[in-house]
């Protein structure tokens, strides 16, 4: 059940970062709404790392510190958004850093739900 939550709020999360970002008025409430979302993948995030450790303790600990490496870079993109300061090259970066955190997932979950 945590990893259909997990996944399933990081797809939301795609369409949340895609309005926050190409959305010239009104974003603040997808910025904000995305951030509440951190809190639910930190809570199945520490729930599933257990069980991730128990079979893959090196991706299980490369999954974790690339998240926060993502919500990192994902908050300097929202302030810069915010001050009208976005460029292309930060919004490709974005998306390739989504990317390879959903192939890390995908690889320390081991393929599930979907195998
Ligand atoms: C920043 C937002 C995050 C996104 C977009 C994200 C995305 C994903 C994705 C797509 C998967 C694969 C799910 C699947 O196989 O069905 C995954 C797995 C995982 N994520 Fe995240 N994640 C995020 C944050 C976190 C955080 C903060 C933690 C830990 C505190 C975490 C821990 C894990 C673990 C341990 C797995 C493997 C699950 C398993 O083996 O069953 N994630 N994540």
């Amino acid at each position: 059940m945590y990893l259909w939550i997990h996944l399933i709020f990081a797809i939301l999360l795609i369409v949340l970062i895609s309005l926050s970002v190409f959305k010239k008025k009104g974003f603040m409430p997808y910025m904000m709404i995305s951030r509440v979302t951190y809190l639910v993948f930190i809570v199945t995030g520490i729930i599933l790392f257990f069980k991730a450790y128990d079979r893959d303790p090196l991706f299980a600990i490369l999954k974790v510190l690339a998240a926060l490496m993502f919500i990192a870079l994902l908050e300097m993109t929202f302030a810069e958004k915010t001050k009208d300061r976005l460029t292309k090259g930060m919004i490709i970066s974005l998306y390739c850093a989504l990317i390879l955190l959903f192939i890390i997932g995908f690889i320390t979950a081991g393929g599930r739900p979907f195998v």
